[in-house]
């Protein structure tokens, strides 16, 4: 008995000894570390050696979690070129750190590359878990350092993104898998072009768009908002230098951030409960994360169904496929714009559109940057930069607007005048509808019954609803035309289709699906004609119904249109069934 607690007295000396023996946390050209030897942070977070990694029998030198079980390595030195035996050893010379075999100089398997030669250089594991050169003369400033060459993992404290100063480009880059460090096909990085936005590439190819900066976060990371109150302050972003201060949180004291060798960016902390790393935030996270799923000019929406829906003016470019839900063509604006005469719609609630071809201003205005917008004709969408203080500064984009999702920003988007965003607009529009019913209950009817199938919510038409009730079961069989239908028929309202203009609208020849010829009355929203005006043309469509000359085939009413579908009378002059003379 003695001697057992003699053995376990001893064997506790011994761990206190060897415990103390291994808490070096530096490398000096006099004392390299070999396999088996590793070196531990001031404050016992971190620890640098060699490993292997999940079944793998290769040997690597990385950083991880000291005392932490599994293993949970933050840094790989030779990630490209694996020992294949224990032989390796960590040696710092007057040009940095360097891997070699058997300890022979000429068989290096990594370097650190530095710029200039150390007199009296000293590599050290410092507590953020940042492995650092420095000349023992000048401890502040490092001749290299791990934060700079990242791997798979963001701590607290490094950056990603370009170094304004040096020009080095930080990013994060998979493991092939769990076994093999190796650059994985998954990066995680800050796209510089136009205006910066994080993302997730697949190769060459952009999988996750983490959306541009707006003071306060990234704006597409909806998934961030969730979090924000959980992570203080998490990010400094500065031109093109991201700066995670992921500030630890008393819960959450342990945190990292990775990319995956499956194509995902987590971040993580350690539960100290449960012994496990816990996933905080996960990208991509459903449909809408994956990038320019709607293709462009279209908004993803995780609720209601449809998925996917075109911005108001656009519409689906290939209608067909739009109904299979191939949405990746994206939409097309049903009127081209005008240039002079066009005005700006605002969305709110968005995730800003692919800035990587965007200008932006960080002293504008608003209103400076709409001005701007307007002046250059190819400009199609302006936003605030930052979102703080009420907002500030100028985004510009000049294309189509790709990969927009649910969000909380706004944009101002272009469009033609003849679309305004004029709510007024829209109740004249309506009362319109009504004085044409008064007069021609014949023809209204199709109107009548598409605002009852649209169940549109106006109170003013309460009564019509009743009223189409009632007729409902002698005509359900005029149909309602998907604008999508009538926009690829008539060839996106092209002006070659375009018959002529009515008082109150213009009317576009077009061809249906099945071949059937049909016109296309599309009625003005732009309400400037008195309703004398507007009388006479309802007189003339009415008399026109009167004498048979054209069907209505049906009509449509979608997003701010007003179409209505006659069969197009090939023998009848044109002029008649437009001008009714
Ligand atoms: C390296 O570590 C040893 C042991 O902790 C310490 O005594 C020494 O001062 C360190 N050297 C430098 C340059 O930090
Ligand atoms: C380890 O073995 C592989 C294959 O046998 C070889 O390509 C590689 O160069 C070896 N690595 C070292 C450091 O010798
Ligand atoms: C390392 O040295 C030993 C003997 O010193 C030799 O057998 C072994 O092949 C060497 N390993 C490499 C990778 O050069
Ligand atoms: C390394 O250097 C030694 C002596 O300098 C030489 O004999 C050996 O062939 C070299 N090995 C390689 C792989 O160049
Ligand atoms: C990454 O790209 C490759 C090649 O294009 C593809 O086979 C693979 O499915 C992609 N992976 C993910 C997760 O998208
Ligand atoms: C940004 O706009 C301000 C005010 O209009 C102007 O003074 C400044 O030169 C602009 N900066 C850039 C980089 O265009
Ligand atoms: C509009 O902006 C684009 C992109 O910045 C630029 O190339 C073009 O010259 C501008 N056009 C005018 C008329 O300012």
């Amino acid at each position: 008995m003695q001697e057992l607690k003699m053995l376990w007295y001893l064997s506790f000396l011994f761990s206190l000894i060897s415990s103390t023996s291994t808490s070096l946390d530096n490398i000096t050209s006099i004392r390299s570390l070999r396999d088996g030897e590793t070196l531990i942070s001031h404050g016992g977070i971190f620890e640098l050696g060699f490993f292997s990694p999940g079944n793998s029998k290769n040997r690597y030198v990385g950083i991880w979690y000291h005392n932490m079980s599994p293993l949970t390595v933050v840094w790989v030195a030779n990630r490209e070129k694996a020992l294949n035996d224990t032989s390796g050893v960590l040696k710092l010379t007057d040009q940095g750190l360097v891997l070699l075999v058997n300890g022979t100089s000429n068989s290096t398997v990594w370097s650190s590359t530095m710029s200039g030669k150390a007199e009296n250089p000293v590599a050290q594991l410092l507590a953020s878990g940042n492995l650092v050169v420095k000349d023992g003369h000048n401890g502040e400033h490092f001749l290299w350092q791990s934060f700079d060459f990242l791997g798979d993992t963001l701590l607290p404290g490094t950056k990603i993104g370009w170094d304004p100063v040096t020009g080095l480009e930080r990013t994060m880059t998979s493991w092939k898998s769990a076994d093999d460090p190796g650059r994985g096909d998954f990066m995680f990085r800050i796209d510089p072009g136009g205006y910066p936005q994080a993302v997730l590439t697949n190769g060459t190819v952009i999988m996750v768009r983490v959306g541009p900066w707006n003071g306060q976060m990234f704006s597409g990371a909806t998934i961030y908002l969730r979090y924000s109150k959980l992570l203080p302050s998490d990010y400094d972003f500065i031109d093109k230098e991201l700066i995670c201060k992921l500030q630890p949180l008393q819960r959450y004291s342990v945190i990292r951030s990775v990319v995956t060798p499956w194509g995902g960016v987590q971040l993580l902390h350690w539960s100290r409960q449960t012994s496990s790393w816990e996933i905080l935030l996960s990208l991509p996270e459903g449909e809408c994360d994956k990038y320019s799923h709607c293709g462009a000019n279209s908004v993803c929406r995780v609720t209601p169904a449809p998925i996917c829906t075109c911005l108001e003016g656009f519409a689906p470019k290939y209608p067909r496929k739009w109904k299979d839900l191939y949405w990746s063509d994206g939409c097309v604006r049903i009127t081209p714009l005008s240039c002079s005469k066009d005005g700006f719609k605002k969305h709110s609630g968005l995730v800003l559109p692919d800035t990587s071809t965007s200008w932006h201003n960080k002293t504008m205005n608003l209103q400076e940057c709409e001005d701007l917008c307007r002046k250059n004709c190819s400009c199609t969408a302006y936003s605030n930069l930052d979102v703080r203080a009420g907002g500030s500064g100028c985004l510009l984009w000049f294309h189509d607007l790709i990969d927009m999702r649910q969000g909380g920003q706004d944009l101002y988007i272009r469009l033609p005048m003849s679309e305004p965003d004029d709510e007024s607009n829209k109740k004249k529009l309506v009362g319109m509808i009504i004085g044409s019913i008064l007069f021609f209950m014949s023809m209204m009817f199709g109107l009548v019954l598409c605002l009852w199938r649209k169940k549109l919510e106006e109170p003013e038409i309460f009564w019509w609803k009743q009223w189409a009730h009632k007729r409902e079961k002698d005509d359900m069989d005029l149909p309602m035309f998907d604008l999508s239908t009538i926009v690829y028929a008539t060839n996106y309202f092209s002006s070659d289709n375009k018959l002529g203009e009515g008082g109150f609208g213009s009317v576009y020849k077009g061809a249906l699906e099945n071949g059937t010829e049909i016109a296309v009355k599309r009625l003005s929203i732009d309400s400037e004609q008195g309703l004398d005006e507007f009388k006479n043309e309802v007189q003339l469509i009415a008399k026109l119904q009167h004498r048979n000359l054209v069907k209505l085939l049906g009509c449509c009413i979608q997003q701010k249109e007003k179409l209505l579908i006659y069969e197009l009378m090939p023998n009848r002059s044109l002029d008649t069934f437009i001008f009714g003379s």
